[in-house]
């Protein structure tokens, strides 16, 4: 995979073999011999595996790269600033038992809002590299006679990179949703001098919760000038989009999330697979950055890359819930099922955790 040269860290390859090895995302898999791309013109300069170098081939120096992205706050009073929403505790057992849903679509908004998670789905697939044979690819390619050909049909051509790739891009986009119906809803309060029943703190927290995905894998790894123009572009795409959608439909908009979240499951569900699986190798034994470790309380001898995935993904099964609840109920009188008291405390109801989490939410009649 690497160009023949003289014995240095850095070399030359032509574009062709650059772009087998990065498009646009400069990856920091681990603390030592770590390996990073960067296209350029016609020729990448590429970083050998296991050769420490003073400097590295990103976009910003590896002396910078904390300071850029995460700048300490230089105050002489303030100690520590903690962030206002606690996460949940999650148990072991509660998240391994979440499973990979789909909510059976009913009305016709709830075909618009599956077609567009498909469209996008597609496009973030596209942009992302991202491509893992589903069970049926795997047959038609054995049957096919294609099983061992290294392609679409072979074993997943995933890797550690491009599993980076598509999480920052996925949360990134992620976190969108919820901060533009909490808003919405915000000003619509105090537009109509109406109370709103709970809905914005749930919706502002789960933007907060995407958001610490983003910098959690923003510790593992940074976007290169590609990614981050894909970014850019997305968010001033589908940020405009859904607050136009959401102004008017905004139950299809809640179902939307709702099956974008199936698909979010979907995604991590399969990278923990990966790791599983041994496909993974760097990951087998990476543990999860100080920031995960914190945000999550993640305890001794669970910090493992899997461990902070099955949290992950915990999160994206408790948004899934939530949008698909909130999608089934009257949005301007309502409250917030998911922060209620109930007059029945024993019967299970919704809540913060996922200790009652139901895979496809909850229907009106169960909560209100
Ligand atoms: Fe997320
Ligand atoms: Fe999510």
């Amino acid at each position: 995979m690497y160009a023949n040269a003289k014995p240095t860290t850095t070399v030359l390859v032509n574009k062709g073999a650059a772009a087998q090895l990065s498009h646009a995302v400069h990856t920091l898999v681990d603390g030592s011999g770590f390996t990073c791309f960067r296209p350029c013109a016609n020729y990448c300069l590429v970083q050998r595996p296991g050769r420490p170098s003073k400097r590295h081939f990103t976009t910003t120096p590896r002396t910078q790269f904390k300071e850029k992205y995460f700048p300490p706050a230089d105050t002489k009073n303030i100690k520590i600033t903690r962030p206002a929403w606690h996460h949940p505790v999650y148990t072991e057992q509660q998240m391994n038992a979440i499973q990979v849903a789909h909510r059976e679509k009913k009305t016709w908004s709830d075909v618009w809002a599956l077609s567009m998670v498909s469209l996008l789905r597609f496009g973030m697939d596209t942009a992302t590299g991202y491509s893992h044979p589903t069970e049926e690819a795997k047959k038609m390619g054995s049957w096919l006679g294609l099983s061992k050909v290294k392609s679409w049909f072979g074993p997943s051509p995933m890797t550690e990179r491009k599993w980076l790739i598509r999480f920052l891009f996925l949360e990134s986009v992620a976190g969108v949703p919820g901060m533009v119906a909490g808003s919405v809803r915000h000003l619509h309060s105090l537009r109509r001098l109406k109370r709103d029943n709970g809905w914005i703190e749930t919706l502002l927290e789960e933007a907060y919760n995407e958001r610490m995905h983003l910098l959690t894998f923003m510790k593992m790894a940074e976007p290169g000038r590609f990614m981050k123009t894909m970014i850019i572009g997305a968010q001033g795409v589908f940020y405009n989009m859904f607050f136009m959608s959401y102004l008017f439909f905004p139950r299809a908009c809640h179902r939307f999330v709702g099956y974008l979240e199936e698909e979010a499951v979907l995604t991590y569900t399969r990278a923990i697979h990966d790791i599983e699986a041994g496909r993974l190798p760097k990951w087998q034994q990476l543990e999860a950055p100080e920031i995960a470790v914190r945000y999550w309380n993640m305890p001794e001898g669970h910090r493992t890359m899997r461990d902070l995935l099955l949290y992950i993904r915990a999160d994206e099964a408790k948004h899934r819930e939530v949008n698909h609840t909130l999608g089934n109920l009257e949005q301007k009188n309502d409250p917030n099922p998911f922060v209620s008291e109930y007059e029945d405390p024993v019967r299970p109801h919704p809540s913060k955790g996922i200790e009652n989490i139901k895979p496809t939410g909850w229907n009106r009649e169960e909560v209100i």
